[in-house]
């Protein structure tokens, strides 16, 4: 057995996730019996053991009844008042909307990716939703006037939320994605710098990269075999992080390759047959660690019931702490060095890494540390989801493949390496990468909490409606999915890869006026702090792809058992009916069971 970690000083904090639902449950399920019981004794003067129980019993279903019948009523006064309306709110058969809970587990585990709550929103005829599962209110929404209020003029009313934290904090700890206020404060200010132009325009560790997984691509296609894109990308984009956060070779690109025909269904893409990893002991734990924090997430706060008697993140969070851990020490000596010769970190500097520079900014090792973790997760799947879909579209789209080669050489010629200048001025790049990042988002759900205060928020401005009540400490569900396929926003072809529809002056002109129909990257104060270091990578890897090789075909016989689309999502409406793989979200989207694409190398 691994010995076990000390917890950090940030984890100490951490309220206790088990006295939190034993709390619940006791509110819920004991204290009414109890009160019940009392009642009657004192009443009846003398204990009636078959109608105590009988009313105890029966106390529980009118408490939680009464309990959310007066919600409703005071929410409706409360909105009122404010001069706005509450949110339509889901109204089930069974109590609770147990039955449209299970509908909607059913969609997430073998349904097309959130057509659940599409589903819902059509019903509604709305575009924010109440969905009072368990009688809680929790708010599901893909209105980009919400989506502004939330991200930029209302920013200050909203956090991440404890049902964020419980699930997520052990990971995260301190770092920019976690912190809340005062803290996230600091920690974006330190880190912009880093991501200013100058220092994400230096692409040598891009060209590294790209070359390993190139030539891997090249391998395969000397063999006539096909190859996994989607694990490919995630090698890709997990060396190049790691060159770019702490200038180590993580080297995942040279570790041997699923081969294929020897897949199965693995937790997000294709898995070894005979179980042999591919994946070394850090990256496995990062997998697991994201598939069980989506899987708390959709359990809702309901989670700890299953993790009652352990926190099952905790063994691969060690992996992952112990792993880094001496990384941040050496990076924390040799600031110490530099500074008793009296040299200083320059973050300018094309040799600074991301790590000397935090190590510069903090002498805070367990800081240090989530910081890390947390730059490692937010750019790893996120940029090889966008990798993985734009790959999909264009084997799918030959003729948009070959309108981007034709740019890519006009520009570029076939060997030269990309350069920052030239490629930022690729529309149709830039337009492939938006129209992707619209149907594919890869992080298509963001959730904020609302603080103490009850809220009026205003809805789009296009919409006659009169604002919307939130109560106060509610969680709303950004889907920016589903908001990027809004007919009445999009038009008609919303649910079609066109990168044409970016070359029209109309649409630009209405995104910049509504900027949040089209939000891949959020939005407000707290918007992707790497999001042109990811259209970077991305492009640059795209520009490099089609230098080499001219043509991209789907793979579906090489696609795991259970990786392919059901016959029965033929002919359904939208996305669902031509899609050819299974697209799907763990804390990402990814498509289930990987990508396995044959390549065409250029004739040379
Ligand atoms: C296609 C690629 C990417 C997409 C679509 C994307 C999307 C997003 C989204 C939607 C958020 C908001 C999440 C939330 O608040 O819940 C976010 C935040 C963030 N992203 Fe990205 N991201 C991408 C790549 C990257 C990369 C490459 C990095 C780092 C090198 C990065 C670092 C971050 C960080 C640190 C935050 C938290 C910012 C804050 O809270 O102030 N992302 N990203
Ligand atoms: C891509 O989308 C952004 C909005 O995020 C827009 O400003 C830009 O003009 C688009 N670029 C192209 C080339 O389509
Ligand atoms: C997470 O991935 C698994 C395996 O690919 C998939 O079955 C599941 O539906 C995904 N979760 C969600 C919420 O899409």
């Amino acid at each position: 057995m691994a010995s076990r970690r000390q917890l950090t000083a940030f984890e100490k904090t951490i309220p206790d996730y088990r006295k939190r639902i034993l709390i619940s449950i006791f509110q819920a399920l004991l204290l009414p019996p109890i009160f019940t019981a009392l009642a009657v004794r004192i009443l009846a003067g003398r204990s009636l053991p078959l109608l105590t129980v009988l009313l105890a019993l029966a106390s529980i279903p009118s408490t939680i009844a009464v309990r959310a019948s007066y919600e409703e009523w005071f929410q409706s006064r409360e909105a009122r008042r404010l001069g706005a309306r509450p949110i339509p709110r889901v109204r089930g058969r069974w109590p609770g909307n147990f039955d449209v809970v299970l509908k909607i587990v059913k969609s997430f585990e073998s349904g097309y990716v959130l057509q659940g709550f599409a589903d819902l929103f059509e019903e509604y005829q709305c575009t924010t939703l109440n969905t009072r599962f368990f009688w809680g209110d929790q708010i599901v929404c893909m209105d980009e006037g919400v989506f502004k209020f939330v991200a930029q003029t209302g920013f200050e009313q909203f956090e991440k939320g404890i049902l964020w934290h419980e699930r997520i904090d052990k990971l995260l700890g301190t770092g920019l994605f976690n912190a809340e206020r005062e803290l996230w404060k600091k920690s974006r200010a330190t880190a912009r710098p880093f991501f200013a132009k100058e220092r994400i325009s230096d692409f040598e560790i891009f060209e590294r990269t790209s070359k390993a997984a190139l030539d891997l691509i090249d391998a395969r296609s000397a063999a006539a075999q096909p190859i996994d894109m989607q694990d490919l990308l995630s090698r890709f984009a997990l060396d190049s992080a790691a060159l770019f956060l702490w200038g180590t070779e993580l080297d995942t690109l040279g570790q041997p390759l699923t081969q294929p025909g020897r897949v199965k269904l693995g937790p997000k893409g294709s898995m070894p047959i005979d179980g042999g990893g591919a994946f070394d002991v850090f990256t496995e734990a990062f997998e697991r660690v994201a598939v069980l924090i989506t899987r708390r997430g959709v359990q809702g706060d309901t989670w700890p019931l299953l993790e009652l008697f352990e926190d099952k993140t905790e063994g691969p969070i060690d992996v992952i702490m112990q792993w880094i851990d001496p990384l941040v020490k050496k990076a924390v000596a040799k600031k110490e060095d530099m500074r008793r010769r009296g040299e200083k970190v320059d973050a300018k500097s094309e040799d600074t890494v991301f790590l000397d520079y935090l190590a510069d900014q903090s002498d805070d090792v367990e800081h240090i540390r989530y910081e890390l973790i947390t730059f490692l997760i937010a750019s790893r799947d996120t940029t090889a989801s966008l990798l993985t879909f734009a790959i999909y579209f264009l084997s799918f789209r030959p003729d948009v493949c070959d309108r981007l080669r034709e740019e890519i050489i006009e520009t570029f010629g076939p060997e030269e390496t990309p350069t920052y200048g030239k490629l930022k001025a690729m529309t149709y790049l830039r337009a492939v990468i938006n129209e992707t990042l619209r149907l594919f988002p890869s992080a298509p759900l963001v959730a904020r909490t609302s603080l103490d205060a009850p809220l009026v928020i205003p809805t789009a401005a296009a919409s006659a409606e009169p604002p919307l009540y939130l109560p106060p400490r509610t969680q709303i569900m950004m889907t920016s999915l589903l908001t990027h396929k809004r007919h009445d926003l999009w038009g008609y072809d919303a649910d079609e890869f066109k990168p044409e529809r970016w070359l029209d002056d109309a649409l630009t002109a209405k995104v910049s006026t509504t900027p949040f129909m089209y939000c891949p990257f959020y939005g407000g104060p707290r918007i992707c702090i790497g999001q042109e270091f990811a259209q970077n990578e991305a492009g640059y890897f795209l520009v490099r792809l089609l230098q080499r090789f001219s043509a991209l075909r789907f793979a579906p016989d090489f696609m795991p058992e259970g990786a392919l689309p059901p016959a029965s999502w033929k002919g359904q409406k939208g996305r669902q009916g031509v899609e050819q793989i299974l697209p799907a979200i763990n804390f990402t989207m990814h498509s289930k069971g990987g990508l396995w694409m044959f390549a065409e190398p250029v004739a040379s």
